[in-house]
């Protein structure tokens, strides 16, 4: 990781997380051109900034970007009808069969070993995320899909409760997937990420190798769906409607 003080220099940012310059951007004292040479004591003397408070933003963000799930490329290639149905053939499909299970597996393994708080705040967590993915799949199904697939096929959106921009309900389900981000990171802390204890019985093992299925699924969905389908819908609809002005 980075080291920031007073004398790291703008072009040090650049090649640092890419969270940095966005949070150097976001201050209004370095802009996009400017020269990368310039130490961060600097710009703050010019400015008029508290170089504390500068260090404290960025080191924020001098987090390395988490790994890709998995590889775009194959997702980047279909068309946006064939994205949305992949999502809800595999992965929809998945989670409405594999979240009743382990919400019952979770809560028998935490019955069985009720002198385990970890298991009880486990059980929990699994029976919290499924209420809420229940309730995201089909936003996404009931809404957000049919005007991407309105985008695709008719160049136009019939609108539903969520308006006629993809840009409101995008916004909503990337703030659902970071709410969904943090459950995974909980349970992967309650379960030491999925290991067994040594003295786990079957049923506990099994538990825990479907929940790192679980986890693993649910990344590379939201991951296609952040990075992939989401700009993509916004990108076509922003080209429909130049389109249409023209
Ligand atoms: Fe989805
Ligand atoms: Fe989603």
């Amino acid at each position: 990781m980075l080291k920031l003080t007073g004398r790291t220099k703008v072009s040090e940012l650049q090649a640092g997380p890419p969270g940095l310059m966005r949070a150097l951007l976001s201050t209004g004292i370095f802009r996009e051109g400017d020269d990368p040479e310039v130490m961060l004591g600097q710009l703050c003397w010019t400015f008029g900034f508290n170089p504390a408070i500068l260090i404290m933003m960025l080191e924020a963000a001098n987090v390395p970007d988490e790994v890709p799930p998995c590889d775009s490329a194959p997702y980047e290639a279909m068309s946006l009808l064939e994205l949305v149905e992949h999502i809800e053939q595999v992965h929809h499909r998945y989670l409405r069969e594999a979240m009743p299970e382990l919400t019952a597996l979770t809560a028998a393994v935490a019955a069985a070993h009720a002198d385990d708080e970890r298991l009880a705040e486990l059980s929990k967590e699994m029976a919290g995320i499924a209420q809420e993915l229940d309730a995201h799949l089909l936003h996404e199904e009931e809404a957000l899909f049919p005007m991407i697939r309105d985008i695709e096929t008719r160049g136009e959106v019939t609108p539903t409760r969520c308006g006629s921009a993809v840009g409101g309900p995008i916004a909503c389900m990337e703030n659902e997937h970071e709410a969904t981000i943090k459950t995974l990171g909980k349970m992967r802390q309650l379960t030491d990420d999925y290991t067994a204890p040594d003295r786990a019985p079957a049923p506990w093992r099994e538990m825990l190798e479907k929940l790192a299925r679980f986890d693993q699924d649910l990344r590379e969905h939201i991951y296609k769906e952040n990075k992939v389908l989401f700009p993509r819908s916004v990108d076509a609809q922003s080209g429909v409607r130049s389109a249409a002005r023209a």
